[in-house]
């Protein structure tokens, strides 16, 4: 549909933007809709937040998605609050309702229905890697989903501490622990079922800095999921699938926080397998997808 006097606007915040696939998988969603909606990325840089946000409601949008580095900061100019976004203490997508801003955060459901796709369940036993906001959504909503027992591996221990007793404080029926990065989370990972890759490492244009661990420390049966989607295969997605290890890439979270976006704004299902191949046209255009193919 060609944006007319009466498109509703959807918009992205955030800083970078300029390589964001949610343009192209949330404009295939409206199009394949038949909404009379478009979704424009705009690059916010943080003392603009505020006003990027007054401007959202001045212009009547139907909502947004906010990204990094805004999705904590973005918390205060907003009306209220979804109750997986406050948990989260983090919003990745606004909704106009009524005049009122709302904050919802579907990264935390992207995980879920992405894991629950993968398995056909959730993990009861897990370890995360990353104490940064991906590995906060991961672990919660593990603990949330009633996982047993969790482990927080991270560079900083600190960082890895403070996010086991977030998990403890909501979810005391939970078991978890921090480990730093390193040789003991082999013997973590022999006890788990699911592994998260929640840092950066293996992320484009480091795609092939020193690996998080070492593969020999993925024993059988162990589901491996790494939530960096740039490249598409990361090295540790390689070393599990090179194992026969089942595996959960990163896209797939991308997809249903989006899915799940869409239905937010639209209060209609999400065309998914729509939102999938724009999705995946897009990644492939990507710097970074053409090294590795
Ligand atoms: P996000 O909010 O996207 O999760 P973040 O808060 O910057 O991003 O967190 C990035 C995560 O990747 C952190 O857990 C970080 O470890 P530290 O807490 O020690 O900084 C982890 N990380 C980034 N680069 C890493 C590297 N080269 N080796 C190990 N961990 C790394």
């Amino acid at each position: 549909m060609v944006p007319g006097a009466s498109t509703g606007l959807v918009a992205l915040l955030g800083d970078p933007v300029a390589h964001s696939i949610s343009p192209a998988m949330q404009n295939a969603a409206f199009r394949t809709a038949g909404l009379d909606l478009v979704y424009l990325a705009f690059r916010v840089p943080a003392e603009e937040l505020g006003a990027a946000v007054a401007g959202l409601r001045a212009l009547g949008a139907v909502g947004a998605n906010v990204t990094v580095p805004h999705k904590v900061a973005v918390l205060q100019w907003l009306d209220e609050l979804s109750p997986e976004a406050r948990l989260l203490g983090a919003v990745n997508t606004v909704v106009r309702e009524k005049g009122r801003l709302v904050g919802h955060n579907t990264d935390a459901y992207g995980f879920r229905r992405a894991l629950e796709e993968g398995l056909g369940r959730l993990p009861r036993t897990a370890v995360i890697a990353g104490a940064g906001g991906a590995a906060r959504a991961a672990a919660l909503e593990l603990a949330r989903a009633g996982a047993a027992r969790l482990t927080v591996v991270n560079r900083t221990p600190e960082r890895g501490q403070a996010l086991v007793e977030e998990v403890r404080r909501h979810f005391p029926g939970c078991r978890a622990e921090a480990l730093p990065l390193g040789v003991e989370m082999a013997e973590a990972l022999r006890g788990a079922e699911l592994l998260v890759n929640a840092t950066s490492v293996g992320m484009w244009p480091h795609s092939e800095e020193p690996p998080l661990l070492d593969p020999d420390w993925l024993p059988p049966g162990l589901v491996v999921c790494d939530l960096v989607y740039n490249p598409r295969e990361t090295a540790l997605i390689r070393a599990a699938r090179a194992r026969g290890l089942p595996t959960v890439t990163g896209e797939q979270m991308l997809l249903y926080q989006g899915a799940r976006a869409f239905e937010l704004w639209t209060g209609q299902p999400a065309p998914v397998e729509e939102m999938r191949r724009a999705l995946l046209e897009a990644l492939a255009a990507w710097p970074g997808a053409r090294e590795r193919g």
